[in-house]
């Protein structure tokens, strides 16, 4: 959470540069902003609320063009949302903005507040700054002080920072929070991620825990813990600028719904071509015996479809937790299980603890993820990129989508491996498969008429989501999206579990969603949602051409196409997504930035 952006190089209307910069890590979160530059004398202004408030600020502030600038967004943890809490903060001769967390910022505080120190803001980031000036009071070389700080500091930290006694640099260091370089002709960057350095370079390094790095205008030098210059690896990004802007669409959670079916057909062409193409193209499944999923939020979702996936037609036992409780838990694994941890950005702090807790018990792990070269893809013994490109709404679509997918093709794998479904199965599913995309596009032109039911969601106050087996699984994610993007309450049931306390919610006019396309099941959810409708609830039903059922009371019926099972949660999915997108726009909501979250969670 928090993005942080710096520039060193060729004099430039900064402020631009940096807010343009900016705008593209506010996915990170948009509680307030702030922006330093050093046009001759150190300019900090803040602005609480998103970047377009600080934009309006500094359009009445005189600065000049300038080399040296670091900006901010912030996602409040420590004090409320306002200027004051704002970054950068500046203390003495060191100005610095930071994304993660101080966990032992009040002894810290205590500390200088008793050698004079005096704050004005609520931010464990206010301390750093204050640690950083002292420091310098007897270490006058920056790179030393710098690494002095870092013995100090507990919890995590990605800082940029600019001494009053250098101008000529910007000095950046991270811990447990993510921090890469930009390289260009003119100029060098740090920033929280490489949306922000696109325009200007594709060429970027990733830093490394403890790692310092000193930028100037035609350099990059970056220090190991034992201050010892090292020579870092150059990257380049592999996406387009194209893909982090809207392109026509009212909104990026639209765009990134659009998306899909390019998407998904990108990713698992390289897997589906016959079922050798896709043992040959993942690791080798046959040693393990039991499978967790370890996963936050919309991945957690993906990761329990998975398990219904994998359990039925791999034919081995998976548990699904939350990374927030597994790395405080105690965990039963050997060396016949596999961890996998499912993230979109591959930064999230408590899927990165419990993945190092993991590895530290020298059991196997496996990352999907997303974004490339992130922590978790870094650290995990073995990754599969589910390649959707950038996503910057906060919801995610195309990434849960394509989690999904790629746990179905890990589930065919260890299918084969375990000898659980034959061969020529296996391979009439992976041709199946291919169809995917093309059915996914047709949902998706169907969006008018799931914009018409999310007529009838969005004046409500509560609805309810009903499955049973995997379709319980993507109710969880329909409900998710629903209340994350449209602030309505909703719940996701497993549905034979109603009668047992949440039917006493249903009144006349409840909203609820049943879906329906598992066909064993579909009788049974069936009778759920009768006792649903007896009690007045309105209803809604997703469901597959093949199911082809009479309902004998009123409901909206979405009906899409019939696929094998294991494939079917891959297009049950668009119209819950298009549906709460609707919902949320005719409630008039931010949708790509809901309010209090942040897409990317680097903090516990
Ligand atoms: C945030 C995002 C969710 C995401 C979750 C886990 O809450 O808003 O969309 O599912 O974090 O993030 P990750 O990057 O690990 O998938």
């Amino acid at each position: 959470m928090c993005g942080i952006v710096g520039y060193i190089g060729k004099k430039c209307n900064l402020k631009k540069v940096l807010i343009d910069d900016l705008k593209t890590l506010e996915y990170r979160g948009y509680d307030s902003s702030g922006i330093a530059i050093f046009d001759g004398n150190m300019k900090i202004i803040k602005a609480k609320g998103k970047i377009k408030n600080l934009e309006e600020s500094l359009k009445k502030i005189d600065i000049k063009n300038s080399e040296l600038g670091i900006a901010h967004t912030r996602w409040a943890t420590h004090g409320e949302a306002n200027d004051i809490n704002s970054h950068p903060h500046r203390v003495g001769c060191v100005t610095l903005v930071h994304n993660g967390i101080i966990e032992n910022y009040v002894e810290l505080k205590d500390d200088l507040i008793k050698k004079g120190y005096h704050f004005v803001s609520d931010t464990d980031t206010e301390v750093v700054s204050a640690l950083l000036d002292d420091i310098k009071k007897k270490e006058k070389d920056n790179i030393k002080a710098i690494n002095k700080l870092t013995l100090v500091l507990e919890g995590s930290y990605a800082l940029g920072i600019i001494f009053d006694d250098d101008y000529e640099h910007l000095y950046a260091i991270k811990k447990d929070s993510p921090l890469i370089v930009g390289i260009c002709d003119d100029c060098n960057l740090i920033a929280s991620d490489v949306t922000a350095i696109i325009e200007h370079t594709k060429n970027y390094m990733l830093m490394n825990d403890y790692e310092i790095v000193r930028l100037s205008k035609d350099k990059v030098e970056v220090f190991d813990k034992n201050l010892k210059i090292i020579q870092k690896e150059i990257l380049e990004v592999s996406w387009d600028i194209n893909q982090a802007k809207k392109n026509g669409f009212s909104h990026f959670m639209l765009k990134e719904i659009h998306d899909e079916p390019t998407v998904l057909k990108n990713t698992i062409s390289e897997y589906i071509k016959d079922v050798h193409t896709l043992v040959n193209k993942m690791p080798n499944f046959s040693k393990y015996n039991k499978i967790h999923i370890v996963a936050c939020g919309s991945a957690m979702h993906a990761g329990l479809v998975g398990k219904s996936i994998v359990e039925e037609y791999a034919n081995i036992p998976v548990t699904v937790e939350l990374a927030s409780e597994y790395r405080y838990k105690k965990n039963f694994y050997d060396k016949k299980t596999l961890v996998i941890f499912i993230s979109q950005s591959g930064e999230t702090a408590d899927t990165i603890a419990a993945l190092r807790n993991v590895k530290a018990d020298k059991i196997d792990t496996l990352a999907i993820v997303n974004v490339v070269g992130s922590t978790i893809a870094r650290e995990a013994d073995q990754v599969l990129y589910i390649r959707a490109g950038v996503e910057i709404a906060v919801a995610t679509t195309k990434a849960y989508m394509l989690q999904v997918a790629m746990l179905i093709l890990v589930a065919l794998n260890i299918a084969y491996v375990n000898k659980s479904m034959d061969v020529e199965e296996i391979n009439k599913i992976l041709k199946e498969f291919k169809k995917l995309p093309k059915f996914v596009d047709e949902i998706i032109a169907r969006e008018k008429e799931c914009f018409k039911v999310a007529k009838e969601i969005s004046n409500q106050e509560d609805v309810f989501f009903l499955g049973r087996g995997v379709d319980y699984a993507l109710s969880m994610e329909g409900s998710l999206k629903l209340k994350e993007i449209s602030y309505i309450h909703s719940e996701a049931y497993p549905a034979g579990e109603l009668k047992h306390g949440t039917i006493s919610l249903i009144e006349n006019g409840t909203i609820v969603v049943g879906i329906m396309s598992n066909d064993k099941l579909a009788p049974k959810l069936l009778s759920n949602i009768k006792e649903t409708v007896a009690r007045g609830a309105k209803i809604l039903i997703i469901t597959t051409d093949n199911l082809n059922m009479e309902f004998d009371f009123d409901c909206h019926k979405f009906v899409i196409n019939k696929v094998h099972n294991i494939l079917q949660p891959i297009l049950i999915v668009v119209p819950l997504q298009l549906i709460a997108f609707e919902v949320a726009r005719q409630r008039g909501c931010d949708i790509d930035k809901p309010r209090n979250l942040a897409k990317s969670v680097t903090v516990e």
